[in-house]
């Protein structure tokens, strides 16, 4: 069954799991980025995971083939966007660039259609008062990587409207995840602790506490996490834990400093997976 056009702006760690998601539920999805590069990387990334659904028998033979009929890309916001119902903004954790991104979906939209950003701490409200339609404003949490996570946190701003809460709502169930409904503040409840559990650890490497497999190793097996804060900051991209935490500490304070170390690692350009090392390197494990 085919479900109303959606786009995702940003092909990054995070735009092409959300693709994934919405093409593979039927719903015709457009990914759109300034950069060629990484529209090819999405669309090569997107496809493996379609292929490795396919193998391990979690997606049907109708399913796959959805890869070639639901899924584009493109670098044309109006020729993208003219048509969509809902647009999920997925570009990095910066304030201005989600400001100048969400004036130009302004523009290229129909009055319409919602605009959801994907923003890991950042205020829906605010992100909301660069539009004429505040209304339309909503942020729609995913989490890494979209297709195995079960939760979409759903924060609504100050003038997001019933009607779009429950829109996004039932957009949710139509692709198999589970929703919370939280009022904004910053870093919602998830990113708020994850920042400050992953900033600890980088505090303890810091201090020479132990190695990054011994404090992963002490958090998975005695507070039973499924991921070390290691393992989980170089999935998420250290960058982005960075952006994070210097949002959450302009806005909440002293306890969201980030660490110095981490600092460094973001300097040096060890963003975790995505640079292919972070704190782990992944050019000569397979096993993280
Ligand atoms: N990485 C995670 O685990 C995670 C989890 C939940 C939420 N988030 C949030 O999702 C958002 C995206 O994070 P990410 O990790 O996917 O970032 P990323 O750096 O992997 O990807 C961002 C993409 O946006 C593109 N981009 C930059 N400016 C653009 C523009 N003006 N128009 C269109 N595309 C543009 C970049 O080329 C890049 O491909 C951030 O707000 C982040 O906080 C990230």
């Amino acid at each position: 069954m085919s479900h109303l056009p959606v786009v995702v702006i940003g092909a990054g760690v995070m735009g092409r799991g959300i693709a994934y998601v919405f093409s593979v539920n039927g719903f015709p999805t457009t990914v759109v980025d300034v950069h060629e590069d990484a529209l090819k990387n999405a669309e090569k990334e997107i496809k493996q995971i379609y292929h490795k659904g396919f193998e391990r028998g979690i997606i049907s033979e109708i399913e796959f083939q959805r890869k070639d009929t639901y899924l584009h890309f493109s670098k044309d916001f109006l020729e993208s966007c003219e048509f969509a119902q809902l647009v999920i903004e997925a570009v990095p954790e910066n304030l201005q660039l989600k400001k100048s991104v969400f004036e130009k979906l302004d523009d290229v939209t129909q009055a319409s259609c919602v605009l959801a950003t994907n923003t890991s701490t950042m205020s829906p409200t605010e992100i909301g008062a660069f539009t004429k339609k505040p209304e339309k404003v909503i942020a729609m949490h995913f989490f890494n990587p979209v297709h195995k996570m079960k939760l979409i946190e759903i924060v609504r701003g100050l003038e997001t409207s019933d009607e779009t809460v429950q829109f996004v709502k039932s957009i949710a169930e139509k692709i198999g995840k589970e929703t919370v409904i939280i009022n904004e503040f910053p870093g919602f409840v998830t990113s708020r602790m994850s920042a400050l559990i992953g900033n600890e650890a980088f505090y303890m490497l810091q201090e020479g506490l132990g190695t990054p497999e011994e404090i992963d190793r002490a958090i998975k097996l005695g507070l039973n996490f499924p991921m070390g804060p290691f393992e989980l900051g170089d999935l998420v991209g250290l960058d982005t834990r960075l952006n994070n935490l210097n949002y959450l500490h302009k806005t909440l304070g002293e306890k969201y400093r980030p660490a110095p170390l981490l600092i460094q690692y973001v300097k040096a350009g060890r963003l975790g997976r995505k640079t292919g090392r972070g704190v782990y390197d992944y050019t000569k494990k397979t096993d993280k």
